[in-house]
C-alpha cells in the first residue's frame, strides 16, 4: 500500500473521527454555559453521518495508509449504539489501532460492549481530582465520581488507559501532584496538556498556558524522573517515567514546542467534513461525495488523495507569527481535539 503524502512529505497516519458534536459536560474551555444553552441548536441526528457512511470513508482512508483510529466528540459515548460503530470499523483491513477519547461519564456501563466490540484504548479526560473544583470546570455538571469508577473499570480491563489533564494558569495547577500520586502503580498512563487556543469561544490567552517546562518544574519537586524514547514517529506527547517505574506520563505542548512536523493526523466532524487541521478555518465537505449515487469508492479515494497531497497546515508552529489568529477557527466540540 503506498501512503499518502502532503505537500511537506508527511504521511497520512491517523484519523479523529467525532461521532457527537453535543456534550454532557459544560466545561468553560470547549462549551461555555452561557452559550450552549437549551436553546443551543446542536446537530439534529438526521444531519450527522451514519455509521455505515463512517466505516465507508474510514475504508478509504486506511486503502491511503491509516492504521488508527480514534472516536471523539463532544462526548462520543452520548452516540447510541457506539460499539456496533467499533464492530464495523474493526473490521477494516489495515485499521490496527482503535481508541476513544471520552470524559468518561457514561464509560463503566458501555465498557464490556466497547471491549467486545475490539477497542483497543480508552482517554479519559480529567483536570482536576478535587471534587469542588472538578465541578466548577465541567460547568457543574456532575461530581467526579462516576469519572473515577469508570476509570477503575478500564484500568481493570483489557484496555489501555490514559488521563488527560489540561492545565490552565491559576486553576489547576494545584492538581498536578495529585493526579500524579493518585495514578502512581495504576497502569495508567497520565499526560498533561498545555492549554491551546482552539477555536474562537474559549478566551485564550498566552498568559494562561501552564507550559511544559513549568510543569516538569512542579512535579520534580516532589518525584525524580526521566525521559522516555518515543513510542513511534510522531507521537503527539512526550514521554517521561518516575525513577521508581511506578509511572509513565506525558507532556503535549502544542504550545511551547509545537510537533507539526510530524502530524499525520486527519479529523471527521460529525456532519461530515473533514479538516486537515485542529485549528483549521475551513474543512471539506464530505457529504455531498457520499450522497453522490454515481461516487463509487475508487474515485471517493482519489477525491480523499487529492485532499491531502494539498495540504500544508502547521499551524502551531506559525501561532506566534499570526497576525490574524482571531479568525474563525473549527471549534474544539466539533473536533474533538
Ligand atoms: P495517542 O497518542 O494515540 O494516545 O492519542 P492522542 O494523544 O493523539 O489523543 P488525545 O485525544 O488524547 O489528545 C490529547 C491532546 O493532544 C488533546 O488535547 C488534543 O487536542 C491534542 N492533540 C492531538 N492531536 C493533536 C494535533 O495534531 N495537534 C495539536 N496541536 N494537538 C493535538
Ligand atoms: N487545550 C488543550 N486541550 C484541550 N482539550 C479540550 N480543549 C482544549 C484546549 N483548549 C482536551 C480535552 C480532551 C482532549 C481531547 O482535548 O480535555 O482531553
Ligand atoms: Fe465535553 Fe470534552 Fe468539551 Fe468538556 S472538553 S465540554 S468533556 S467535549
Ligand atoms: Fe497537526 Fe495542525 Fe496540530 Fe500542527 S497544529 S500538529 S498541523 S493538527
Amino acid at each position: 500500500m503506498t501512503r499518502i503524502k502532503d505537500r511537506f512529505d508527511r504521511p497520512i497516519q491517523d484519523l479523529r473521527i467525532s461521532v457527537m458534536d453535543t456534550c454532557n459536560y459544560r466545561c468553560a474551555y470547549c462549551m461555555p454555559e452561557d452559550k450552549f444553552d437549551d436553546d443551543y441548536q446542536f446537530l439534529r441526528p438526521d444531519q450527522r453521518l451514519s455509521f455505515s457512511q463512517i466505516t465507508r470513508l474510514a475504508t478509504q482512508f486506511a486503502a491511503m495508509g491509516v492504521s488508527k483510529l480514534r472516536l471523539t466528540g463532544g462526548e462520543p459515548l452520548l452516540r447510541k449504539k457506539l460499539h456496533t460503530l467499533v464492530t464495523e470499523l474493526k473490521n477494516i483491513d489495515g485499521i490496527q489501532d482503535i481508541a476513544i477519547t471520552t470524559n468518561g461519564v457514561l464509560l463503566e456501563k458501555q465498557l464490556p460492549n466497547l471491549i467486545d466490540a475490539g477497542l483497543n484504548r480508552v482517554t479519559i479526560s480529567l483536570d482536576a481530582l478535587d471534587d469542588t473544583l472538578f465541578q466548577r470546570l465541567n460547568g457543574h455538571k456532575g461530581s467526579i465520581k462516576p469519572v473515577l469508577k469508570a476509570i477503575d473499570a478500564a484500568i481493570n480491563s483489557s484496555l489501555q488507559v490514559k488521563i488527560n489533564c489540561v492545565v490552565q494558569k491559576n486553576c489547576n495547577e494545584s492538581q498536578i501532584l495529585p493526579i500524579i500520586e493518585h495514578f502512581r502503580d495504576s497502569g495508567a498512563i497520565v499526560r498533561f496538556i498545555e492549554f491551546m487556543d482552539v477555536g474562537n469561544i474559549n478566551d485564550w490567552h498566552s498568559d494562561a498556558v501552564v507550559t511544559g517546562q513549568d510543569i516538569l518544574n512542579i512535579i520534580d519537586t516532589k518525584h525524580p524522573f526521566s525521559a522516555v524514547t518515543p513510542n513511534y514517529h510522531g507521537e503527539v506527547a512526550k514521554r517521561y517515567q518516575l525513577d521508581d517505574a511506578s509511572l509513565e506520563f506525558g507532556l503535549i505542548t502544542s504550545v511551547s514546542q509545537p510537533f507539526c512536523g510530524d502530524c499525520g493526523r486527519a479529523r471527521l466532524s460529525a456532519d461530515g467534513q473533514l479538516y486537515t487541521c485542529l485549528f483549521a478555518n475551513q474543512g471539506h465537505n464530505l457529504k455531498p461525495l457520499l450522497n453522490d449515487p454515481h461516487m463509487n469508492d475508487h474515485e471517493l479515494t482519489s477525491q480523499l488523495t487529492n485532499i491531502w497531497q494539498q495540504r500544508s497546515d502547521r499551524y502551531s508552529e506559525q501561532r506566534h507569527k499570526l497576525t490574524d489568529r482571531k479568525k474563525s477557527k473549527i471549534e474544539m466540540y466539533v473536533i474533538g481535539g
